[in-house]
């Protein structure tokens, strides 16, 4: 039988968000309902919210997320009720061209639920991207559910499903960094410093965090960085080079998404370095970089999405090394609300004072 739940609904462009009652739906074949535990709240909720994503309103919010299978249905192999789960923007479709050669990143025929969670009068919903977890239950594909380490605690692991999985990927999967490797990251939010964190985990020698703000600098350091550098008051791309012998970075990670940023990246890296773009550009933005430059320094250029991740593979490791104390993924989780406070939540990301508010059920 469906189920009435209360969520978080953005219903208008820029309007302030609202508890609304919501409609969740019996799964479907190939889908599941999770009753959501934990969720982090994330800048593309806001964006969302603020129309900048699509016109598809009313908006569920939420999808950072983790809680436990409440009821799957017919053909679902994935997961079971009662599993503890970790929620993944889409399911892949393991046939296509992408999938089948290994790349299920980059699967184009990739799905969420079929069937609409709706508002009491029937409208229908569109989950944040494809999840919609400010909610105390929602509709999922059963392939958007990854198992993990029940023991972990839910607010941390949930933060694996956006925000920090596509730092620590920037650094461990796309940015491929090694034993030894010195690291520039660029830009010390929650991706950022996540990035730190990953390079970390991958055995770099040298983390230097840039940023213009110091509080995220000494976040950086908390988490690992050996080297600040505010760029307000420091060139990054001489600091870079100063820190590295002259050299620049084997691996240049880029988590702000603005043209000086990039440019600065990209110099900042050593010959033959590694420049791996996370932060997300808008449509007008543009560099202009001489030709030889590209050619001369060799190396590669890469961008990173949602952190090269295959939750199957990624989701369960990086739980595990968090529950050995090989990750702090608590570190990043600087308050715990009610699904009431997400407005407030989103005022105070706005002021730069959180890694993550994490909605906690
Ligand atoms: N130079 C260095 N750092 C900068 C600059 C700059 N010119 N401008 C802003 N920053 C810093 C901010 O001080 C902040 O610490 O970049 C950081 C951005 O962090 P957040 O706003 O918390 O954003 P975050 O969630 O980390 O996402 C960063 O990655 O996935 C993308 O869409 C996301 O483009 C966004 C980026
Ligand atoms: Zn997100
Ligand atoms: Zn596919």
């Amino acid at each position: 039988m469906a189920q009435q739940v209360q969520g978080v609904v953005a219903r208008a462009k820029g309007e302030p968000v609202a508890i609304e009652t919501i409609v969740v739906p019996d799964p479907g074949p190939g889908e599941a309902v999770v009753r959501v535990q934990a969720c982090g709240v994330c800048h593309t909720d806001l964006h969302y919210r603020e129309g900048g994503i699509n016109d598809d309103f009313p908006f569920l919010l939420g999808h950072e997320a983790a809680g436990v299978v409440e009821s799957v249905g017919d053909g679902v192999t994935e997961v079971a009720p009662g599993d503890f789960v970790i929620l993944n923007w889409r399911a892949v479709c393991g046939q296509c061209r992408a999938c089948l050669r290994g790349r299920p990143q980059y699967c184009f025929d990739t799905h969420n639920a079929k069937q609409k969670m709706t508002l009491l009068d029937g409208t229908e919903l569109s989950p944040a991207l494809g999840i919609g977890a400010f909610a105390e239950k929602t509709l999922v594909a059963a392939g958007q559910c990854t198992k993990v380490d029940p023991a972990a605690s839910p607010a941390a692991a949930g933060l694996l499903g956006c925000g920090v999985m596509a730092g620590i990927g920037a650094a461990i999967n796309t940015g491929n960094v090694g034993r030894g490797d010195s690291v520039a990251v660029i830009g010390c939010g929650g991706v950022g410093n996540a990035a730190v964190v990953g390079a970390r985990l991958a055995g770099a020698a040298k983390i230097i965090a840039v940023d213009i703000d110091d509080k995220k600098l000494e976040t950086a350091k908390s988490l690992g960085a050996t080297h600040t550098v505010n760029s307000r008051s420091a060139d990054p791309i001489e600091a870079v080079r100063e820190l590295t012998g002259g050299h620049g970075a084997d691996v240049v990670i880029e988590a702000v998404g603005r043209p000086e940023t990039y440019e600065q990246a990209f110099y900042a890296r050593d010959l033959a370095g590694t420049v791996v773009l996370v932060g997300v550009p808008t449509p007008d933005m543009r560099i202009d970089l001489p030709l030889l430059d590209v050619f001369g320094r060799g190396g590669a250029l890469k961008s990173s999405w949602y952190g090269d991740c295959l939750p199957s593979r990624d989701f369960p490791m990086l739980i595990d090394l968090y529950q050995q104390g090989r990750l702090d993924l608590d570190a990043f989780v600087t308050e715990t609300i009610a699904l009431t406070d997400v407005e407030k939540a989103f005022e105070r990301m706005h002021h730069g004072d959180v890694l993550r508010s994490v909605v906690v059920f």
